[in-house]
């Protein structure tokens, strides 16, 4: 098949990617020229294990191109793939101007039946709307659907790759056939659904999963009062098939560019139809405290924050999650910002996300360390903020002997108590006893 897809970021480019490898001829689009540029060159702009290589080879096998021409990459294709951002607005509603201004192009280059596709998160109805667009501006005969991507930065290529299952959202007979045949290979889980549903199975998800999160951190904070630990306790709920083991890792909660957005988008889209999403809310505000756990236990141990007067503090990790230069919505993001409000000195250290953080949070006051050791050097404590899996190694004897005093602070529950049996660590996680 012949396939266009519009917009570079994440999704767009790791399912052009991907869709090249099922053995289609794939035009990725993007406007940004710098852009493109890297990618005709053989680079990628975003850090995603796996992707470079999978992209190199389909290029070699001339599966996959770059373009800027939207028009030239609309007329080749038999599938047209919107995958733009839709960035939150000021109330927190999916800003849709990308998503209408490609569908403002694809209408001016139809020139044949096409499926156009949006794989973007979009408000229930959206699809409608770039139904009325493209119709606005052709009378040639399109059909569109909504297939929602549910992969993940990180392990994108393999969620894409091997995913749990394809929600095709379409009234066409033509155009389920064909989004079938181009999944086909992909997973027997294929579900065919009219286009609100699947819109609103992809909020849904995310906000569900979002949902799990935020209990269990909440579950976490009430184990610390009462002496219990959430990491048992969500083994234990975790083995019940109805509740299943993922997303109860309890830590300083959730970031990146989808949760966050979504859920407040999903909260909004309710909020206009009239209907009040008061759990959602409560998701979003747990989220929004719980990274703030970190400086209470850095209160708690330290002292109050006015005594944290050019103290010197170790971050071990920036983006919001491992194998990813990812900092949009990190919860590093805050901490870093509380502590330098209250005179500390961050000692920073990410393997990927240094220069993504410096973009964002740039201050005098932060100290910007080669490696995890150099961060430790002389600090108060380690704040440790992402579960890289360098952080899992690390030799904590050798640690010790640079830093002040030696506190971890894990917000990411990487380490148990054996770890530290050794040292003179005084070791506190989320949502377990202290240790040390
Ligand atoms: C998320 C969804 O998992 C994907 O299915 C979806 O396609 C994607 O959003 C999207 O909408 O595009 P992503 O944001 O890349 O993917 O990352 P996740 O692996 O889901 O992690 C999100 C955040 O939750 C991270 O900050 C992570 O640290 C946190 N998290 C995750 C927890 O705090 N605890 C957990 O148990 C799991």
């Amino acid at each position: 098949m012949n396939i266009a897809v519009i917009g570079t970021g994440y999704v767009g480019l790791v399912s052009g990617v991907c869709y090249a490898e099922l053995g289609n001829h794939v035009i990725c689009v993007d406007k940004e020229k710098d852009k493109i540029r890297v990618l005709q060159e053989g680079g990628i702009p975003i850090y995603e294990p796996g992707l470079k290589q999978l992209a190199d080879h389909n290029r070699e096998l001339g599966r996959l191109q770059f373009t800027f021409d939207t028009l030239e990459a609309v007329r080749q294709s038999d599938v047209v793939i919107i995958a733009v951002g839709t960035p939150p607005g000021p109330r927190g509603e999916a800003d849709l101007q990308y998503i209408e201004a490609a569908a403002r192009e694809i209408g001016d280059a139809m020139n044949g039946y096409k499926v156009v596709v949006v794989k973007s998160t979009v408000p229930v109805g959206t699809n409608e709307k770039v139904q009325q667009i493209v119709r606005s501006r052709t009378d040639q005969v399109f059909d569109i659907a909504s297939v929602p991507e549910f992969l993940r930065e990180g392990s994108a290529v393999r969620d894409t790759l091997y995913p749990d299952r394809i929600v095709i959202g379409a009234e066409s007979p033509q155009a389920v056939e064909l989004l079938k045949q181009l999944h086909q290979s992909l997973t027997p889980e294929i579900i065919v659904t009219d286009i609100r549903s699947a819109e609103m199975i992809k909020y849904a998800s995310n906000a569900f999963l979002a949902t799990k999160i935020s209990f269990i951190n909440e579950i976490a904070n009430i184990c610390e009062k009462v002496g219990a630990d959430v990491t048992e306790v969500a083994t234990g709920m975790g083995l019940d098939h109805r509740i299943g083991p993922h997303f109860l890792q309890a830590g300083i909660g959730y970031g990146g560019s989808c949760f966050p957005k979504d859920t407040k988008a999903l909260i909004q889209i309710a909020g206009n139809a009239d209907y009040d999403f008061k759990l959602l809310k409560s998701v979003v505000e747990v989220n929004r405290q719980q990274r703030f756990g970190i400086i209470d236990k850095l209160i708690a141990t330290i002292g109050p924050m006015q005594r944290m007067e050019g103290k010197k503090v170790g971050v071990w990790g920036l983006a919001f999650k491992p194998d990813t230069d990812d900092v949009r919505e990190a919860p590093a993001l805050d901490i870093v910002q509380t502590l330098i409000e209250h005179g500390a000195i961050p000692k920073v250290y990410d393997p990927v996300a240094m220069d993504n953080f410096r973009s964002v949070l740039d201050h005098p006051s932060i100290h910007w360390c080669r490696s995890a050791l150099e961060a430790a050097e002389e600090a108060e404590a380690i704040c440790l903020l992402t579960e890289w899996k360098e952080f899992k190694q690390t030799d904590f004897k050798a640690v010790e002997q640079v830093m002040l005093r030696p506190l971890l602070i894990d917000g990411r529950n990487i380490f148990g108590p054996q770890h530290f049996k050794d040292t003179q660590f005084l070791y506190y996680s989320v949502g377990r006893p202290a240790f040390g």
